[in-house]
C-alpha cells in the first residue's frame, strides 16, 4: 500500500484529503507544517508527499527543499492556493514533481500521484542500477600532495609485475582503495578481484573461507563449495586486516603461498592456483611479530613491496580537492546541486585532528551538506564538526 504524506496547515482540508486518498486504498499520514513534516520524514519514509506552499512556521518551499535532502527519492506535489501559483512553478523547478490548484479537482489529484509514484519507482531502479555500475568501477584517487603522488607512482611501478605488496596504515587511510588500483592497473584487470575481511570471519570458518570445503567436510558443510583463494584464480585477493588473522590460519595462508596450491577442508586433492596476493594491515606487524601473534616467515612472504599510506593529517593540502570530491559524490547520491564550501570553512576543516582520516572527512562533508544552507561556512563548521573533534596529541596517535 502506498504511504502519502499529506502537509497543509489546514485542518478540513487534511480531512477531506486523507478521506479521499484513504477510499482509493492509500495509506495516509497528516503534518500541519513544514517542520512538522520534516519530522514525520525523518522517522518514515513515504511513496508521495503533498504539500501546501503557504504555512507557518516554515512554508511549503524550504518544506521542499529540506525533504529532498532527507529523502531524495520521494516525489514532492505541491498544493498551491490562487495567489501562489508563480511559487509553485517554482517549485518544480527546484524540484517538486508537479503542483495542483486548490479547489482541489479529484481526478487531477489522483492522476499525479499516480504518475508521481510511477516516476519514483523508476527514479529508485534506475539508482540501483547506477550504484551496480560505479560500484564495479574502482573510484577515483584524491590528492596531488607529495606523499599521494609517491604512492601513485608507486601504484604504477608495482601494478604490473606479480610481486606480493602489504599495504599499512591506519583506519580509514584508503588502503583498501590502494589494491582496488594495484589491481585494476595490473595485467589481471580482466580477472576477478576477491577481497577476505580477515578480522571479520571467526577463526574456525577461515580455513573454509580461504580454501573452500568437500561435502561433509564438517556438520553444516552439505554441499562442497570453493574458497576465495580459487574464486580469485587468474586474478587477486587481498587480504584484508591481515593482522588479525589466528596463527592457525597464517600457517595454511604460508603453505598456499610457498606452493600456490590449496586444498579444501575435508578434501584430498591439491588444487593448482595461479593468484596473486594483495594484504593491508592497521596494525604494526613488527610488534605483532615480537608478541608472537604474527609468523615472521609469512610477513616476509607478503611484503615484498610496502606501501605505507600516509594519515589525512600528514597530508592536509588534500583536503580542499578532498572536499570538492566528497562534495559532488555526495550531492550526487542525494540528487541536488553541489553545494558552496567557502574558503574559511575549508580552513577551519583543514585544521581539524582527523584521527578517522578519509572516512572521517567523507562523513564530515556529509554531515555540513545535510545539516548546513546552500553555502557551508566556517561557522557550519565550528557548529556542526569541532565539537566531536578529538584534540591533537590526546591518547590517539
Ligand atoms: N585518495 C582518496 N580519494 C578519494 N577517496 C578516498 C581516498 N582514499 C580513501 N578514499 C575513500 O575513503 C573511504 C575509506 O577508504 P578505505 O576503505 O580504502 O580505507 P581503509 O584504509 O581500507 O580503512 P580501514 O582501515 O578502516 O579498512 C572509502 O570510501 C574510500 O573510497
Ligand atoms: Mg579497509
Amino acid at each position: 500500500m502506498a504511504k502519502v504524506l499529506i502537509v497543509d496547515d489546514e485542518a478540513p482540508i487534511r480531512r477531506t484529503l486523507k478521506e479521499i486518498l484513504t477510499f482509493e486504498k492509500f495509506k495516509v499520514d497528516e503534518a500541519q507544517d513544514g517542520l512538522d513534516c520534516l519530522a514525520q520524514v525523518k522517522k518514515d519514509k513515504f511513496d508521495v508527499i503533498l504539500m501546501d506552499i503557504k504555512m507557518p512556521k516554515m512554508d511549503g518551499l524550504e518544506a521542499l527543499e529540506r525533504t529532498q535532502l532527507l529523502c531524495p527519492e520521494t516525489p514532492v506535489i505541491m498544493i498551491s492556493g490562487h495567489g501562489d501559483i508563480e511559487t509553485a512553478v517554482d517549485a518544480v523547478k527546484k524540484g517538486a514533481f508537479d503542483y495542483i490548484q486548490k479547489p482541489l479537482d479529484l481526478n487531477r489529484l489522483l492522476i499525479t500521484i499516480r504518475n508521481a509514484l510511477d516516476r519514483s519507482s523508476l527514479v529508485t531502479e534506475t539508482r540501483k542500477l547506477q550504484r551496480k555500475v560505479t560500484g564495479s568501477k574502482t573510484m577515483e584517487m584524491i590528492g596531488d600532495s607529495e606523499p599521494m603522488q609517491l604512492i601513485k607512482r608507486t601504484i604504477d611501478t608495482v601494478a604490473p609485475t606479480e610481486a606480493r605488496v602489504l599495504i599499512t596504515g591506519q583506519n580509514g587511510t584508503g588502503k583498501e582503495l590502494v589494491a582496488r588500483w594495484i589491481h585494476a592497473k595490473s595485467n589481471r584487470s580482466d580477472g576477478p578481484i576477491i577481497e577476505v575481511n580477515c578480522a571479520a570471519i571467526p577463526s574456525e570458518l577461515i580455513e573454509s573461507e580461504l580454501f573452500g570445503h568437500e561435502k561433509g567436510a564438517f556438520t553444516s558443510a552439505h554441499k562442497s563449495r570453493p574458497g576465495k583463494f580459487e574464486l580469485a584464480n587468474g586474478g587477486t585477493i587481498f587480504l584484508d586486516e591481515i593482522g588479525d588473522m589466528s596463527l592457525a590460519a597464517q600457517a595454511k595462508v604460508l603453505r598456499a603461498l610457498q606452493e600456490s596450491k590449496i586444498t579444501r577442508v575435508g578434501g584430498d586433492k591439491e588444487i593448482k592456483v595461479d593468484v596473486r596476493v594483495l594484504a593491508a594491515t592497521n596494525k604494526d606487524l613488527q610488534k605483532e611479530i615480537e608478541a608472537k601473534r604474527f609468523r615472521e616467515d609469512l610477513y616476509h612472504r607478503l611484503a615484498v613491496i610496502i606501501i605505507k599510506v600516509p594519515s589525512l593529517n600528514e597530508r592536509r593540502d588534500d583536503i580542499p580537492a578532498l572536499v570538492d570530491h566528497f562534495n559532488a559524490m555526495v550531492c550526487e547520491e542525494y540528487g541536488i546541486p553541489p553545494k558552496k564550501f567557502n574558503k574559511d570553512a575549508v580552513k577551519t576543516l583543514q585544521g581539524y585532528n582527523w584521527t578517522g582520516n578519509i572516512r572521517e572527512l567523507r562523513n564530515v562533508v556529509e554531515r555540513l551538506i545535510i545539516l548546513s544552507g546552500n553555502e557551508i561556512t566556517k561557522k557550519d563548521v565550528e557548529t556542526f564538526v569541532g565539537p566531536f573533534q578529538r584534540p591533537e596529541n590526546g591518547e590517539d596517535s
